[in-house]
């Protein structure tokens, strides 16, 4: 079948995935065609195609999308046939303050998205790949790794020396170990397996701890940094981790509120964040120059990213199903 999509149809579900069919259109002024080759999964997009968070109307899934340009529009120059891109999570909002609100123009929830093998679109959704990656690996970038970049480089500027909080080995955690690390940070970094905690520290993670087995982790974070607590915690948790997390900065440390991986809110000690006056800032995501800024960081320090496992397109609901199980560690990716 040429020009393959996959397509969720109103209300999402899995029961509700099909494979279908997309034809782009020749690209016009500003435009370029793409030829993708890889996405990668996310929570979001998990939540998409689940039916947690279904679409109004049929959807191509995912927003995370790696190809190669394989046509280009009038007063493109930028890009060129041949060169290997990878897509943005908001192709409307390209540098500076936060310009939008929600989902409503996120490739694979507000507008389709990119598990399709062909797209033409504006040539500012996309930027190009890392020098030398593969397809899967560029795909890994457009949401995890820039939510991780944004929060450490671009909300606070991390500083060599500074302690870096991460919790569990998914997408987001391990490129914010990466890049702490890249910057020379120190990281402590949590898991609920001592098998995954073992593969943090071989990634260099300095300090690891199971927050299964130590459920009260916030004061043996503070005395892990000689009671000082950390500079910037990595919040993927949500409401069962955010007041661990607030024992476990620093007065005046920065929190990155990023993630709902035990719901979507709760109590909260208000009094710790004044007392503390920490910094809780919301994260979606980040823009298109955060990407570039990031990818030219990735090309200069050689780093690669973590793919726990691909899955061919049409295998995206036993990909998401895996991902439910949390047997992964790093990415997961569909390739066409
Ligand atoms: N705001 C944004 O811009 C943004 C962007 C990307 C993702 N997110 C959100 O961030 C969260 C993580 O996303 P992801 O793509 O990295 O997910 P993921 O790859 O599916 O990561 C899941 C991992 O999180 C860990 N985890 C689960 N419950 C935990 C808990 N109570 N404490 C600590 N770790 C826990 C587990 O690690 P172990 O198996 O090691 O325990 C699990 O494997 C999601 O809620 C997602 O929606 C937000």
């Amino acid at each position: 079948m040429a020009n393959r999509a996959i397509i969720v149809q109103a209300g999402g579900g899995y029961e509700k995935v099909t494979v279908g069919v997309s034809e782009p259109s020749n690209p016009r002024k500003g435009e370029i065609s793409v030829r993708l080759h890889a996405n990668s999964l996310n929570y979001h997009d998990f939540a998409v195609v689940s039916g947690m968070w279904g679409p109004v109307e049929p959807r191509i899934p995912m927003a995370d999308g790696a190809g190669e340009v394989v046509a280009i529009g009038e007063g493109v120059s930028e890009f060129c046939v041949g060169d290997r891109v990878v897509s943005t999570f908001f192709p409307t909002w390209q540098s500076g303050e936060p310009l939008v609100e929600g989902f409503a123009t996120v490739p694979g929830d507000g507008v389709d998205g990119y598990a399709r093998e062909m797209v033409t679109t504006n040539a500012a959704a996309f930027t190009h790949a890392p020098i030398g990656w593969t397809h899967a690996e560029s795909s890994t970038l457009t949401t995890a790794a820039l939510t991780a970049w944004r929060s450490l480089m671009a909300d606070d500027a991390l500083k060599a020396g500074d302690t870096v909080l991460v919790q569990g080995t998914g997408g987001v955690s391990i490129f914010a170990l990466q890049f702490a690390k890249m910057a020379g940070a120190k990281v402590i970094a949590t898991s609920s397996s001592d098998a995954k905690l073992e593969r943090l520290r071989a990634m260099g993670a300095d300090h690891t701890l199971n927050y299964n087995t130590i459920p009260e982790w916030g004061n043996v974070v503070r005395e892990l940094t000689e009671g000082r607590g950390v500079d910037h915690v990595v919040e993927v948790g949500g409401p069962a981790t955010l007041n661990q997390s607030m024992i476990a900065a620093r007065v005046g440390g920065h929190i990155s509120l990023i993630g709902i991986l035990t719901g979507l809110g709760g109590d909260i000690s208000i009094v710790t964040a004044l007392i503390k006056q920490l910094r809780l800032q919301g994260v979606l995501v980040g823009n298109r120059a955060h990407q570039q800024d990031m990818i030219r960081a990735i090309n200069f320090n050689g780093m690669r990213p973590v793919i726990d496992s691909c899955f061919p397109l049409e295998g995206i609901v036993d990909a998401f199903r895996y991902q439910e199980s949390n047997r992964h560690f790093g990415k997961i990716c569909l390739e066409m």
